[in-house]
């Protein structure tokens, strides 16, 4: 059933809103937990539906799964014995790459279709298999499906050819069992790969050195059950705050861990937005008219792509020319023409775009194409003059849990339409 939101324009973000847990992580540590026989717990998940879809596809395998709140699981992984995947599953969502490093964990095999996801240009996965070799899978790529078989796994030392977020998670689940001792060089250093870490490590597993970019991995004979509460979703918090910014509101957004937002809360000071910062909170302070600046994305710390489409919606409304350079995708621009549409004046070249901001916005009708970009749009339906109709929200429900709810606790007008 097609849904779309229907914003008003003009409008300011005002209240406080709690973060939700982290969706990078949790579509992580669901499939990092089919590495042990025993029964976990998970809270702090997020409600979207790349959750829900991997709670699918682990009843599928064989797990029991219970709700204990809405937002904590308690898993049991005792009769999971498939290493396949169910299909239609799997290619719902980017994140069941996962399931490759933690199925050829346990069971020393897996057969799984390439992984889906957005459209942010080719998504490649030779990092990941490039480490499931060196640990020791016979990896065959035939029709689109991987299938891995690995005699035993044997610890190795991996060098990354760049850094990649979900290598350096995969190649860890991998190698949590495997014999020996596992060296992972130019790791990514991103919160949800510690995050990761601490589950596996709460399992039993000996993860050393994750948030660093050597990360140093003992493999243990098997693993335990654990609890765990997911850290806070950094994205999800620099989205609120972005919108805030842009509208010239006055939001306080709470249940974080300021420290990863570093990249946001510094480039915010820079475009003249007043921030205070508390131990698990930022009080954001905007009058709206902002001044320009250059955004560069690179891997955490620096400033992250998932935010890179809300800092364009932004900085339209900057009285200047900015620059945005996208260094972590090749195609990661799809929102340009879109933003274009409501009389956005961003020119690209290369993997840089150009932005004259200082021109109002005038509302249209918006397809959202991948996750992110569909919630800038949300941001540039607010601080356009008119109403704006975002279509294709399924990608914005991937990621964001109930977002018109979320955006209506901050006073916004917005409502969603089959
Ligand atoms: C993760 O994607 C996140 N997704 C992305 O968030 C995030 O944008 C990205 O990391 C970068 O931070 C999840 O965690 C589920 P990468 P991932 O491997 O792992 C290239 C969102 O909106 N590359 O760090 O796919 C790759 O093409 C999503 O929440 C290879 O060439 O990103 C990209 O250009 C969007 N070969 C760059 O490296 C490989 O084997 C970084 O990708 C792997 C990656």
């Amino acid at each position: 059933m097609q849904q779309c939101l229907k914003i008003y324009g003009k409008q300011k973000t005002r209240g406080s809103i709690k973060i939700n847990g982290a969706k990078n992580s949790a579509v992580a540590i669901l499939p990092a937990s089919l590495l042990t026989g025993k029964t976990v717990k998970v809270d702090n998940l997020p409600g979207i539906t790349d959750i829900h879809r991997l709670i699918e596809i682990l009843s599928a395998l064989g797990a029991k799964v219970s709700f204990r709140t809405e937002t904590s699981l308690e898993l049991n992984l005792n009769g999971v014995s498939s290493f396949s995947p169910p299909s239609e599953l799997v290619n719902q969502l980017r994140a069941s790459y996962y399931l490759m490093g933690s199925l050829l964990g346990r069971f020393k095999r897996v057969d799984i279709p390439m992984p889906g996801g957005c459209d942010l240009g080719p998504r490649p996965i030779d990092q990941h298999i490039k480490g499931f070799s060196a640990l020791g899978a016979k990896v065959n790529l035939e029709k689109g499906f991987i299938k891995m078989r690995a005699k035993k796994l044997k610890g190795a030392h991996i060098y990354l050819d760049m850094v990649s977020v979900g290598a350096t998670v995969n190649i860890m689940l991998a190698a949590v069992l495997a014999e020996g001792k596992t060296i992972i060089e130019n790791a990514a250093k991103e919160p949800e790969i510690v995050d990761v870490a601490n589950f596996l490590n709460a399992m039993g597993a000996k993860v050393r050195g994750a948030g660093t970019d050597v990360i140093k991995i003992q493999g243990v004979k098997e693993l335990g059950s654990a609890e765990h509460i997911v850290i806070p979703d950094r994205i999800e918090a620099g989205t609120f705050m972005i919108a805030a910014a842009a509208t010239g509101g006055e939001v306080l957004v709470k249940d974080i861990i300021p420290k990863h937002l570093d990249a946001i809360i510094a480039k915010l000071k820079e475009v003249g937005v007043s921030l205070e910062i508390g131990l698990d909170w930022v009080l954001v302070k905007s009058s709206g008219c902002l001044l320009p600046s250059d955004v560069k994305t690179f891997p955490y710390p620096g400033f992250p792509t998932d935010l890179q489409p809300h800092m364009m919606v932004l900085l339209t409304c900057s009285q200047g020319t900015s620059l945005i350079t996208e260094n972590i995708f090749e195609r990661r621009f799809r929102h340009i023409d879109e933003l274009k549409k409501m009389g956005a004046r961003i020119k690209l070249e290369g993997r840089s775009a150009i932005i004259e901001g200082g021109y109002e916005l005038t509302g249209a009708q918006l397809q959202a194409m991948d996750l992110r970009g569909g919630a800038s749009f949300i941001i540039a339906a607010l601080i356009s003059k008119g109403e704006t109709e975002i279509r294709g929200i399924e990608h914005i429900d991937r990621g964001y849990e109930k977002i018109e709810e979320r955006f209506h606790s901050l006073g916004i007008k917005i409502e969603r339409i089959s």
